[in-house]
């Protein structure tokens, strides 16, 4: 190709057709003009994932809702003026041209402006809207880092844009503004607490039992290891007890190694079988570690993840969803 400016690249790929992996803010994306229904099915074949499936479409400037939504209420618009660009997606009825392959034959259309520099440059050049999901396998953990993409997707997409590790780390929150009131589809990079309050309405709960949101599957963003969701209390005699039983053990927890696992440990040598991989204090960088971790957990020979859960406050209800879903208890 004639230019070495990977933005240039990718944007000439997209108009072609192609199939892309972006930067964004929250997770990689595997992006393909929204309009192009060959190439918005090639996301789909290679990612695996089953065509009831709906993908976001991105865009860069939040004037172009109109192109892709109608009827869209006044707390929808609060909210995306205030969040967007950002870790948001908002549902909202489609407009007439939207393909099905989008919409997985839907009513409703995803959309999203992400705020990661690259991803609005590309959008911005190629000037229109981008059908993206998470750049990963069907059911595996999303990518926050061009390696991750590289080992899930290797050669399948045509090019990868590095833009760095992605700075929230976790997906965008999903609220279906096409229902009333509002739902949360998603928990992601954006409290409901802070949505709420932008759009000056209550939203109406994301309900465990029902499946409100085609491709929130329940086992979503999971490591290959074997992964156990253990309560606080119980992770270093959970621990000691799976390593006596010759397993190497993985913890991954807010809480710092117990100096006594140590000792405790050291009288039947399975000590070196536990490995204690201790997050960050601060949530927001929880987020940021934690899918790189889950993708580094099957680096290594382990038999098994067990993890903690995290309080539900700010944050924490993301993190607590998707490591539940890590665990399969999605
Ligand atoms: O942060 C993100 O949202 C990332 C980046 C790349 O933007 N994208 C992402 O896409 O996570 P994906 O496809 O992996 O997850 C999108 C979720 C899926 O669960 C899909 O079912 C839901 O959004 N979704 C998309 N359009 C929808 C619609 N019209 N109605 C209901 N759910 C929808
Ligand atoms: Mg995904």
């Amino acid at each position: 190709m004639a230019t070495d400016d990977p933005i240039e690249q990718a944007v000439t790929i997209l108009h072609r057709g192609g199939v892309v992996a972006i930067p964004t803010e929250t997770v990689y994306g595997l992006a393909a003009d929204a309009r192009n229904a060959q190439a918005v099915r090639r996301v789909f074949s290679i990612k695996g994932r089953p065509a009831n499936h709906p993908l976001i479409v991105h865009l860069h400037r939040i004037e172009q809702l109109s192109d892709w939504a109608v009827d869209i209420p006044t707390a929808a618009i609060r909210v995306a003026q205030q969040f967007w660009p950002g870790p948001l997606t908002l549902i909202l009825p489609r407009a007439a041209h939207v393909i099905a392959e989008v919409t997985a034959g839907q009513s409703t259309v995803g959309l999203r402006i992400p705020r990661h520099p690259m991803a609005l440059e590309i959008l911005r050049r190629f000037g229109d809207g981008l059908a993206a999901p998470s750049a990963n396998r069907f059911t595996r953990v999303s990518p926050t880092t061009v390696a991750h993409v590289r080992l899930d997707l290797g050669e399948s997409v045509d090019y990868i844009v590095d833009g760095g590790q992605s700075e929230v780390g976790i997906e965008s929150t999903i609220v279906d503004f096409s229902q009333d009131p509002p739902a949360i589809l998603r928990l992601g990079g954006l409290t409901v607490e802070d949505l709420e309050k932008a759009a000056e309405i209550s939203f109406s709960r994301l309900n465990r039992e029902a499946t409100v949101s085609p491709g929130q599957h329940h086992l979503h963003y999971a490591p290959q290891l074997q992964t156990l969701i253990v309560d606080s209390e119980q992770l270093a005699a959970t621990a000691m007890e799976r390593a006596r039983c010759g397993q190497k053990v993985v913890v991954i927890s807010q809480l710092p190694r117990p100096v006594d696992l140590d000792s405790l440990n050291s009288f039947d040598g399975s000590q070196a079988a536990i490995s204690w991989w201790q997050l960050p204090s601060d949530l927001n960088e929880v987020a940021y570690v934690l899918y790189d971790w889950l993708h580094r957990v099957d680096e290594q020979p382990f038999d098994i993840l067990l993890v903690d859960l995290p309080p539900a406050e700010g944050l924490g209800a993301a993190i607590r969803d998707k490591l539940r879903r890590a665990a399969g208890q999605g």
